[in-house]
């Protein structure tokens, strides 16, 4: 029986080399690797600088940080989002307030954000969902109109465009995940596109426990330098094994979104002919990543959504739940009511495996599965 993977990270073989460079080099943490990843994806993403950290979700929560959110503020975000999104407002001590999504886009609606802000809101932020940009000039207004600051969860979104612009250009934090699931990754990694440079400066020394003086700078000089502390940091440093990584991901990125694109088109040209299934809709504002793709069962499907789950994990096809709605988890529960898209989309959507390398012998099997199960069942 095939035995198919969800999902696989894209590696050519030339990664090992450039760890193991660094490796020899002695420089491990916070130095000129982490430099030249930082520059290299500050300019692929349109930003004047980026600064990297250990995960989207600590890129998250610094972002908020510099943003002022703190204990007393609210932030607006969709119940549709991996959890972190809203774990990273909890880091801050801050309220997240969730909102309803579009039901086509499964982004935040700016509607449904516009009606959640308070005295105490801070920051609205929009999250760019599976890698599909959220539409971002509303937000972009109703910050302006309200006096908010954006921050923009993009963990799935490096490569995506909005209006032919690159997400991390659009507004001024926007914050990338580097896991293994995504488009590209440093095993671990997240990463802030800043459009403030004096800005970045403050995150850098943020997620070096506050200090003043960068590795890079004293290492780059022979001056005495003694440090100081001017305010409470973090760890969440990236290490140069992981910017060697993702310099050499930086290389394949293009090629990744192309396989991905690609993989993605064939499933859509499929699910037109299966009944019950949706496939994703596609805003003409945006050009996205696939870094997932959903397909959506249909209310009136003779199979229900996890149950075809169940039945092509038996088939050796592995498939995830849709994004969740953060609110329904056990953590959050009683956080908020009334978002009738959110849970009709946590409980309707799943997603099937993509990743560069499957095959379209792969791809065919979960086709002609996915449309077996559903067919056999309704015929
Ligand atoms: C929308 C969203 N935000 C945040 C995260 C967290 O990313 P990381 O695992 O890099 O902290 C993820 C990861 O799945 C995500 O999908």
């Amino acid at each position: 029986m095939m035995q198919i993977p969800f999902a696989r990270p894209y590696l050519t073989g030339d990664e090992g080399e450039a760890v193991a460079k660094v490796i020899a080099s002695g420089w491990l943490s916070q130095g000129p690797q982490v430099a030249a990843f930082e520059a290299a994806f500050a300019k692929r993403v349109g930003a004047a600088e980026a600064v990297a950290t250990t995960s989207c979700t600590t890129a998250l929560q610094l972002a908020l940080h510099v943003s002022g959110v703190g204990p007393g503020d609210e932030v607006i975000l969709p119940s549709l989002s991996f959890i972190a999104t809203a774990n990273a407002v909890r880091h801050c001590g801050a309220q997240p307030v969730f909102a309803d999504i579009d039901p086509r886009t499964y982004n935040l609606d700016p509607t449904s954000a516009a009606l959640a802000i308070t005295a105490r809101t801070k920051v609205i932020m929009p999250v760019h969902q599976v890698g599909l940009p959220a539409d971002m000039d509303p937000f972009l207004e109703l910050a302006e109109r309200h006096g908010l600051a954006i921050v923009e969860d993009a963990a799935c979104a490096i490569g995506a465009s909005y209006k032919g612009r690159p997400v991390g250009s659009l507004g001024p934090l926007t914050c990338f995940s580097l896991h293994p699931r995504k488009v590209i990754t440093t095993g671990e990694g997240g990463m802030i596109a800043v459009q403030d440079p004096a800005v970045a400066e403050r995150l850098r020394r943020l997620r070096q426990h506050g200090m003043s003086v960068s590795d890079l700078a004293r290492h780059s000089t022979d001056k005495l330098v003694i440090e100081t502390y001017p305010e409470t940091g973090f760890n969440y440093r990236m290490t140069d094994m992981q910017a060697a990584l993702g310099l050499c991901q930086l290389k394949v990125l293009d090629q990744v979104l192309d396989l991905r694109r690609r993989l993605a088109e064939r499933y859509t040209a499929a699910l037109e002919r299966i009944p019950h299934l949706e496939a994703p809709y596609d805003p003409p504002y945006a050009t996205r990543t696939w870094q997932s793709y959903c397909v959506r069962v249909g209310p009136r499907a003779p199979v229900g959504r996890t149950q075809l789950m169940q039945r092509l994990l038996a088939d050796g096809i592995p498939t995830r739940r849709g994004v969740m709605a953060i609110h329904k988890e056990n953590a959050y529960v009683g956080e908020a009511a009334g978002l009738p898209h959110t849970e009709a989309a946590a409980t309707e959507v799943l997603m099937l495996p993509l990743f560069p390398d499957l095959s379209f012998e792969e791809q065919d099997f979960v086709i002609n599965r996915l449309a077996d199960h559903v067919v056999a069942q309704a015929a």
